[in-house]
This record gives C-alpha cells, sequence and structure tokens, in this order.
C-alpha cells in the first residue's frame, strides 16, 4: 500500500478473512464508506495445497490420502470466499445503481491438473461464473454490472512457493515465452478489463503460451 500511496495514489485497507461471511460484508462496508462508491470488485484471494487424491507404495498399497481439510480448505477460500466477495459487492452495486465490474480469478489449471484436484476444481468452477452470473443480470434487468474471469499460466508470485519446484522448473520449459508471467502483466490485463465495456460474460486466458499436457505438481 505504501508503494501504491507513494506513487501519488489514494489506498485503504482493511484485513478480511474472505470465507468469513461477517468479514466479507465488513470489508465492502469499509470500501463504500471509505470512496463512497463500489465499482470494481476483483475476486482475487486464493490458495493452493497440492496433493494427489491416494498415494500408493512399492506395493501398490495407499500409503497417503489426500485429507479433507486439504481438500475442503482449498474450496473455502477460492470457491466460497470467490463467492461471499462477488455477492457482497454486488449487492451494494445493484441496490445503488452503481456502475462498474466482478472480476474473477481463475486459472489455467482449470482444465485439470494432476496433483490438483482441490484447486483445479475451484478454478474450474470460477471459470464458469461469468456467463452464469451475466446471464442472471441479464434476467432481471441489471445491465450496468460486467462479469470477466481472467485465467493466468504461471506468475511470479508467493504463492508458487506452494509449489513443487521440480515440477514448475519443467513446466516452464513448456511455456512459450519461457519465463515467469510478471504480476504487472495480469495487473494489466484486468485494467483492460474494467476499461472495455465489451469485455463481458467471458473468462480470458493470459498464460504466456502454456503448451504442455497435465502434469503431476503434487508434493
Ligand atoms: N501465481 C500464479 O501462478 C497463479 C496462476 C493462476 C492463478 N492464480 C490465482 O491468482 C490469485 C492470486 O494469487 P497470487 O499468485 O497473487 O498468490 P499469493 O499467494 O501471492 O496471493 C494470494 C493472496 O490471497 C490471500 N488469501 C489467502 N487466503 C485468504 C483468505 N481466507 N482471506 C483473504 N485473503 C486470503 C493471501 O493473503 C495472499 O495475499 C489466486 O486466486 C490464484 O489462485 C495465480
Amino acid at each position: 500500500m505504501g508503494e501504491i500511496r507513494e506513487e501519488g495514489f489514494e489506498a485503504a485497507y482493511h484485513i478480511c478473512n474472505i470465507t468469513k461471511e461477517e468479514e466479507v460484508v465488513s470489508l465492502m462496508d469499509f470500501a463504500v464508506k471509505t470512496y463512497g462508491a463500489l465499482n470494481i470488485v476483483i475476486a482475487n484471494a486464493g490458495i493452493i495445497r497440492d496433493g494427489l487424491m491416494i498415494q500408493t507404495d512399492e506395493e501398490g498399497k495407499v500409503k497417503k490420502i489426500m485429507s479433507l481439510s486439504q481438500f475442503q480448505s482449498v474450496l473455502d477460500v477460492n470457491l466460497t470466499g470467490c463467492f461471499l466477495t462477488l455477492r457482497e459487492g454486488a449487492v451494494r452495486m445493484v441496490n445503488n445503481k452503481w456502475e462498474g465490474l466482478l472480476l474473477i480469478v481463475s486459472s489455467i489449471n482449470k482444465t485439470g491438473q494432476v496433483g490438483q484436484l482441490n484447486y483445479s476444481s475451484t478454478k474450474a468452477s470460477v471459470a464458469l461464473w461469468p456467463k452464469i452470473l451475466s446471464g442472471e443480470f441479464h434476467m432481471k434487468g441489471i445491465h450496468h454490472i460486467r462479469i470477466v474471469g481472467i485465467a493466468p499460466g504461471y506468475v511470479a508470485t508467493p504463492i508458487l512457493k506452494n509449489m513443487n519446484q521440480k515440477a514448475l522448473d519443467t513446466i516452464l520449459k513448456d511455456v512459450h515465452i519461457q519465463r515467469l508471467i510478471e504480476p504487472e502483466e495480469i495487473t494489466g490485463l484486468m485494467k483492460v478489463a474494467a476499461e472495455n465495456d465489451a469485455l463481458d460474460a467471458t473468462t480470458l486466458e493470459i498464460t504466456g503460451g502454456v503448451l504442455y499436457g497435465n502434469r503431476t505438481i503434487a508434493k
């Protein structure tokens, strides 16, 4: 936030666990109180807890399973948290007729990544939401809020530290631009989504040209 202010822009923060309904309500109220309106809501928070559903030993017997909490925790943040964020943003934008954008962060791994049963399930799901929600809004005559998803490839952010680094190196060999995407390249696309009213009801991929099939990226 300091960096944003140093650049001469305005910024404020409110700590919130997006899996908790009352905290998301309080975050949205804070935003409205601070800035007087809400025009862009980005459901960006996400986690990974990679692993295989069942892991076998040399004898072919199951030695490890994905625990319920390993599965559920990713759904809680990436799916329920995204739902609460968008819902609470939309309630305020609709009631006040504020024009704007709901932006959803999916992932290239919406196509089904081995080792990410939990994560890929959430990202495949939210990739559909722009279509579902814009249809819902259209049906109800709400035309002043667009919904756009973005599905990034591998971006140089801390989330990648939780991935198997050998698998990540292998994956990068099959990325056409031969490097991780920079966070600024993602925010650049978010800016385009905010500024271009023709973008709606769609999930855009920004992957640097990921060319691989599904690999195992579990620890
Ligand atoms: N980095 C990548 O390669 C990549 C690729 C595709 C999609 N994504 C998606 O981009 C989004 C941003 O990820 P990132 O790469 O910046 O990762 P990151 O780990 O750097 O940031 C994730 C953020 O989510 C926050 N968060 C986690 N759980 C939360 C909760 N319960 N309540 C509130 N905040 C919570 C964390 O505090 C962190 O600031 C995620 O949805 C992620 O799935 C990332």
